[in-house]
Parts: C-alpha cells; structure tokens; sequence
C-alpha cells in the first residue's frame, strides 16, 4: 500500500484545496492530511486564519477525500510523521517548490501545480475590513497600531487622544486624528480603548449606542451593575464587547487552562499569580489629580485573571492591602489581595513601584503549574508532579505579547456576530466588582 501524506492550514476550503486533496490521493492507496494548528502565517507575517482549528478540520474531512486527518502542531513534526507512518510519499502545492526537499531523504517528494485564480488569502481579502478607532493614551496606541499590521480584517483608520505629542509617525499619518471622541464614533466600525480606567464606562456607552462594536481594556467600568449594563447593551444592540487583556489571547495561556480544566493536576487549590513592573521614579510623581494606570489598573487585572477563570467570581472572602505612593491614596505602587474560595485560597500581587517575580503557580492536588516570568506574556508552562519523570512542557510561540491575537479574536468576534469567551461577561463584572472595592476602600487595609 502506497502511503500519502500532505500538510495545508485549509482556512476557508476552496476547490484549489480540493484539487489538491485529489491529485495527492491518486498519487498512492491512502492519503493522510495534516492540517496546521498554528494561526500564523510566517511566510506572510499575518495572524490571517479565519476558522478555528476544529472547523479547518471539520471541512477537509467532509470532503471525504483523506483516510486520515492528522493535525500538525510543531516544527520538525513532518519528519516524525512520515516515520511513524510509514509515509511513501509527500505532496504540497507548487507554491512550496524546493522548501520541502530536505524531506527527501525520508520519502518521495512530490510538488503538484497550483490551482491558479484561488486562494485562501483572496477569499479573506474579499471580506470587508473592521475600521478601528483607537482612543486614549498616546503611548500605547502606538503599540496597538503596530500590532494591527500583522492583523488581517482590522485596519486602524483613526485615533482620538489628548496626547497628540506621543504619537507615532505611523499614528499621525492614519486618515484622521482628532481630540474629539464623537467625531471618532461617526466614522469608524469599532473602537479600541485605553484611556483612563474612570472614563471607559461612559466611552463604552457611548460608542455601543452609536452602534459600534468595543475592544476595552479591562475593567470596562468601575462598578459591577455598570460592567452589566453595559454587557446588556452590547447584547442588545449585537455588538462586540470585549475586554482586552492581552494573556487571555495568548496560545499557551488557553491550552493551559483548558488542560487544568481537564484534571490535569487534578483539583485545584491555590493560584498564585504576580505581576509588577517599576516605573521610573519621575513617571511615578503623580502630576496630575485623579488617579491613572496605576498598580491596579496596570497589573490587578491581568493578576486576577487566573484566579477568576480557574476559581470563579465566587469567592467566599477577599483580603487587599495596599501600599499607596501618595498622600491623598490616589496612587497604589503596590498591592496583595488574597482570596478564600469554599475549597481552594488564591492570592495576586500587582504593582508598579515594587518589583517582584512575575510568575504564576497553580497548585493541584496531583501536581502544579509552573509558568515563568512574565508569565503574562505566557508561551511555555510546566505540569510538575511528585515523579519528576511525569513532568510536561509545553511551548507555544507567542508574538507581539499577545496583543495582535486579542485584535485577531476581535476581528473574528465582529465578523462572526460572536463574542469572543476568552474572557467571559462573568469574569469581566467579576474584575470591575474587584476595582469597585478597591475605590471604595472595601477589604482594603494599607501598609
Ligand atoms: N493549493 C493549491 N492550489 C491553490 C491553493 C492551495 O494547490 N489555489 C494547495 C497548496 O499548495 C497546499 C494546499 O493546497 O499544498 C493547502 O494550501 P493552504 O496554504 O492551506 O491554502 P492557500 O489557499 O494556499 O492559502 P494562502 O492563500 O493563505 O496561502
């Protein structure tokens, strides 16, 4: 029996693809196909890929033409499959001439030509872009701007902020820059906000009743009735509401939740996460009133994260103190809050003005979790148990600190009509309700 094996992303199935499938077929007696977990297409530098894994999957078995799926989820992992099963021959389309030749020491190479007039990038670039709107802190829309480039079906079109000075070259090239947030609203599909925690509530509001869709960073509001009021008039208006924490979209940070999900080290009892970052001292001087991306903004809720996706909102007491940089308390440089669930304690610590290590523990009682700093910008984690033999890593490359896989969620969020569950409306209102105690001095004792 002649063996066939074949490797493609299959994003948006086409009759290029099938041709494919059926050309490799007739090559042997029976055709594996593997279908490419990852998301981004290095050749172009885009996060690109339409449909999930699953549904990339789905499609080519339903075209019946492959005895087997198989999918591909690291580097090298060609060489291991043809071994393992005793692959005769490897097919691609032409577009790879000479980039597979190194296999020819395992099987027989073949390149079929390409379908000409079709492709899975053509059919994505047919669809309409989301026009974005970034609004607030000059600084960080930069970085949002350059992170949109690697996104397909996103394009930043303006920006409204205070801070003209900050801006970029790139930014203040964009088809409008303005200080006015309406005037933004009138001629975008979508905003991305980062400004000041106390002004997002009614920024949020605001574009949602003008209908479009929001990217916010975390926390959407300050209390937790106005994060669901503000859920509400997403759903009823079916808009996108998303809260942006960069970790949530991350790769290895999903796998790793869903793997402790599944009972990887069995039930969990503790999650211990840190997060801190120093300032440089000038930046710390709080020049102007009210309070800004402090502690508790910068870090509490990427720190909190863990602890509600993996214990829940319900936790049966919270403990938070607190290290204020100024005399009126405007200014948090450091804080710990600790949590007792019924059957499990947890316990974050976030700040800017206090340096710690930024890692991340989940404690089992099978094993435990170990992500090392900045586990935030999480791409390997480790399951550690008793038997040191048990032990597994787990790599998954990240790229642009996750930021350009939150704006892919985004976009696909808008596209669909679906919200993005990365992070859920119950760990959303779960985080404002931790930032309305913390303004109103709840559980908050100061050291
Ligand atoms: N393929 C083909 N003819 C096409 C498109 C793809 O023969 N018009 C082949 C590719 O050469 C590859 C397989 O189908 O062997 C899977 O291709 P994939 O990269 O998933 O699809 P593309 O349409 O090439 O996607 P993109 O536009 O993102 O490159």
């Amino acid at each position: 029996m002649v063996k066939v094996i074949t490797y493609g992303t299959y994003d948006l199935l086409h009759r290029g693809h099938i041709r494919l499938l059926e050309r490799a077929k007739a090559l042997g007696d029976y055709l594996i196909v593997g279908v490419t977990a990852d998301d981004f297409d290095k050749t172009r530098g885009k996060i690109n890929v339409q449909q999930s894994l699953m549904e990339r999957v789905e499609a080519v078995k339903a075209t019946g033409i492959a005895d087997e799926v198989i999918i591909e989820e690291y580097e090298g992992q060609k060489i291991d499959d043809i071994r393992r099963y005793g692959v005769d021959i490897f097919t691609v389309g032409s577009d790879w001439v000479g980039k597979f030749d190194y296999l020819r020491e395992y099987c027989e190479v073949i390149y079929l030509p390409r379908t000409e007039g079709i492709s899975s990038s053509e059919l994505r670039q047919s669809r309409r872009a989301v026009s974005l709107g970034l609004v607030g802190d000059a600084d960080f829309l930069n970085k949002i701007e350059q992170e949109s480039r690697f996104v397909n079906g996103i394009h930043v079109a303006g920006i409204c902020t205070r801070s003209l000075k900050s801006l970029s070259a790139e930014i203040q090239g964009l088809d409008f820059v303005t200080e006015n947030y309406e005037e933004l609203l009138e001629r975008v599909d979508a905003v991305y906000i980062r400004s000041q925690p106390e002004e997002h509530y009614k920024q949020v509001k605001l574009a949602l009743e003008r209908g479009k869709h929001v990217l916010c960073e975390a926390p959407t509001a300050l209390s937790e009735s106005q994060c669901r009021e503000l859920q509400a008039l997403a759903a009823e208006k079916k808009l996108v509401l998303m809260d942006a924490i960069k970790t949530a979209y991350a790769t290895a940070y999903a796998r790793m939740l869903l793997l402790l999900k599944g009972g990887k080290i069995g039930q969990i009892v503790s999650v211990d996460a840190t997060c801190t970052s120093l300032r440089d001292a000038s930046a710390q001087e709080p020049a102007e009133a009210g309070r800004h991306w402090d502690g508790v903004y910068e870090w509490g809720t990427t720190a909190l994260l863990p602890v509600l996706q993996l214990l829940g909102p319900d936790y049966r007491s919270k403990n938070c103190a607190v290290r204020w940089l100024d005399a009126e308390k405007q200014h948090d440089s450091f804080l710990k809050a600790d949590f007792v669930y019924p059957h499990a304690v947890a316990s974050i610590k976030a700040g800017t003005g206090v340096k710690s290590e930024g890692e991340l523990v989940i404690s089992g009682t099978r094993g435990y979790v170990y992500v090392p700093a900045p586990w935030w910008k999480t791409d390997y984690f480790e399951i550690r148990y008793e038997d040191p033999n048990q032990n597994r890593r787990y790599f998954y490359q990240l790229d642009g600190e996750g930021i350009r896989y939150e704006l892919v969620a985004f976009a696909k969020a808008v596209e669909t009509g679906r919200q993005s569950y990365a992070v859920d409306p119950t760990c959303s209102a779960a985080i404002c309700r931790f930032m309305e105690d913390f303004c109103a001095g709840r559980d908050l004792i100061e050291i």
